[in-house]
Parts: structure tokens; sequence; C-alpha cells
């Protein structure tokens, strides 16, 4: 599903060039959960970006699903991610402007769904999270948890073949943390390809392998 060959990833930082990522090769087959562990600054969300198509490494070669994904258009891009991949922000990254439903609803506005079907979903999430009660709110009405429960309803809205996470449950308590990480697990069994980032060992043990990152390098 996924490979990464030699990739680079630097900044051009007063004239000299500050790697984040050094040449990483990996490969990730369809149906692997994997947790991405290491220090802050290690690269992981920059690494999760480039495998979400939301960042482009400065060197090697991505292939997502067969596509060589640095010779395709952005337009292109932009259709891959919204077809194949939900991903879970570490900043939890919600629009604003857009209630707690409208949030959950966008991936779902690019798939050829009627509104009826539509609110079904959303309404299901609604449920699933325990947030019905919170639908007509806005991200700056929400706590910080409950802001991360609608970025991974958001993520999981229209079934993607691939969730990448940034630190999922890094503002849930434990319960709700232990929560996620049961229905990652069992969406997982489903089929689902899981990259996750954590801190916590606990996570990282609901995976299938570990990948630990020092100085933007796999250990
Ligand atoms: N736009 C940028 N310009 C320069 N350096 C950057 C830029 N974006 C990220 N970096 C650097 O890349 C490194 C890796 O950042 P990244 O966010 O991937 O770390 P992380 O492992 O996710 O850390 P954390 O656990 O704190 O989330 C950091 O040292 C950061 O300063
Ligand atoms: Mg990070």
């Amino acid at each position: 599903m996924i490979k990464l060959e030699h990739i680079f990833k630097w900044y051009n930082i007063g004239g000299t060039r500050s790697f984040v990522i050094k040449d990483i090769n990996l490969e990730i087959e369809q149906g692997d959960f994997i947790s991405i562990m290491g220090p802050s600054g290690s690269g992981k969300s920059t690494l999760l970006n480039i495998i979400g198509l939301l960042d482009e490494p400065s060197e090697g070669h991505y292939y997502f699903m067969g596509e060589d994904v640095l010779a395709l258009k952005p337009k292109k891009r932009i259709t891959l991610f919204q077809s194949h991949i939900g991903y879970v922000f570490q900043s939890y990254h919600l629009i604003d402007e857009l209630t707690v439903y409208e949030n959950i609803e966008t991936p779902l506005i690019y798939k050829n769904l009627s509104g009826k079907e539509r609110k079904a979903i959303v309404g299901d999430m609604l449920d699933r999270f325990g947030i019905v009660g919170k639908k007509d709110l806005f991200p700056a009405q929400l706590s910080g948890g409950q802001q991360q429960i609608v970025g991974i309803a958001r993520a999981l809205a229209a079934s993607p073949k691939l969730l990448l996470a940034d630190e999922p449950t890094g503002n849930l308590n434990s319960k709700q943390g232990e929560e996620i990480m049961a229905l990652f697990k069992q969406l997982n069994e489903e089929g689902m390809t899981i990259i996750q980032v954590t801190h916590s060992e606990k996570n990282a043990e609901y995976g299938k392998r570990v990948i630990n990152l020092l100085d933007g390098q796999v250990k």
C-alpha cells in the first residue's frame, strides 16, 4: 500500500540544510497497524504528513497504492487523499466556521453520497462518539478533548482505507483513550490500515509493530 524509498526532508535555515527526515525506507502493507514513537522533534508528524500526502519530501520516492505520489499533479494528489485517507491531526485542525455536525460531514462531501446518506453517517458518528448534544456547537465552544473526539469522528466518517492519527488520544482521559484504541483495533481487524503516532507504550501495544524515530531516522 505504501512504499517510501530514501525519503529525506530538510529545511534551509540560514543557508544550511536542517534535516528533519533522514533516509527513511519503509513498506507498509494493507491491513497493517503501526505505531510511530520517538521523542519530541524527532520528525513523527513530518513523516505522517508525508505519508498522508500533505507534505512533500525534499528527496526520495513515495508510492501510495501504486501511484508515484511525487509525480502526481496537486489536484490528483488531493483526490487520492480524499478518496482513501482519514487524518486525525495532532492539533485537531477543525474548521472554526463549521459546526461539529458540518465538520464531521466534510469528508463525505467528496463522496458520491446523497444528502440522506450523509445525514445517516454523521448521525451514526455523533452517536458512536457520544457527542449528539454538541452537534450544533462550533469548535471554539468545545473542550480540547471534545475537539479531539470530533477530529477522530471526522477522520473515520468516510470509512477510509488508511487512517493516520497523530497523538489521537493526547487530550483524552484514560478511559476515553482506551475506548478509542479499542475502536482502532476493531477497525483494523475489519481491514483498515492504521498508522498512529503515540508517546504511550500502552497505546503502541494496540498496533502490530512499532517504528522508533530518532533525529529523523528509523532506529
Ligand atoms: N517549517 C519548518 N521549518 C523549519 N523546521 C521545521 C518546520 N517544520 C518542522 N520543523 C522541524 O522539524 C522537526 C520535527 O518536527 P515534527 O513536528 O515532525 O516533530 P514530532 O516528532 O512530531 O514532535 P512532537 O512529538 O513534539 O509532536 C522539529 O525540529 C521542527 O522544528
Ligand atoms: Mg508531532
